[in-house]
């Protein structure tokens, strides 16, 4: 497939909804990189709003897009079609995403001091490093996922 076949592919077999999320997710990952410098650089309120604001975006997003294609269009086959190339990239995403998504939510907790105080960590950067890290991992396995969707690739 030439390269203006795959772009015209990428852009026109993708429901509007998927499209949407996609560029949702990547306005997400961008906050979530703004929000690491803004940290490496020691401001921290705006470090914060930038992260918490981030995770606010991509939890609706996920929940108002992913969970229902998930559970319409991937879990029913679960494991007859695991072979197949989509269905793997989905299920692999959807455990990164899970566990991304959840752990985020918990630094958002923990840092607006929403739970009890055992259940809050207080070192606070290896929880922040790894949800950064698996958000990332879930945007890229996502864009696989798109590109693989839509496209035939990967
Ligand atoms: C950190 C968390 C996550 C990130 C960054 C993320 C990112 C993405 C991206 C960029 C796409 C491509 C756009 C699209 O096709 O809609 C996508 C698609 C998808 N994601 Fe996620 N995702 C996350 C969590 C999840 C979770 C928890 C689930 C499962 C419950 C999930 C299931 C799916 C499914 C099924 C699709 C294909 C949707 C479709 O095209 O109909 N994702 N994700």
């Amino acid at each position: 497939m030439g390269l203006a076949a795959i772009v015209s592919a990428l852009t026109t077999k993708a429901p509007a909804g998927a499209m949407l999320a996609l560029a949702l997710t990547v306005v997400a990952a961008v906050m979530f990189t703004v929000g690491w410098r803004l940290a490496v650089a020691h401001r921290y309120t705006a470090h914060r709003r930038v992260q918490i604001a981030a995770v606010v975006l991509s939890t609706a997003v996920i929940a108002a897009w992913m969970v229902r294609s998930f559970v319409l269009y991937v879990a029913p086959q679960i494991p007859a079609r695991l072979s197949q190339r989509a269905y793997a990239v989905a299920t692999v995403h959807a455990v990164v995403g899970v566990i991304a998504l959840v752990l985020g939510i918990y630094v958002v907790l923990t840092a607006l001091k929403l739970l009890p105080p055992r259940l809050r960590f207080t070192h606070f950067k290896p929880f922040m490093r790894s949800s950064y890290a698996l958000y990332l991992l879930g945007t890229l396995t996502g864009v696989l996922l798109y590109a693989v969707a839509y496209a035939g690739l990967g």
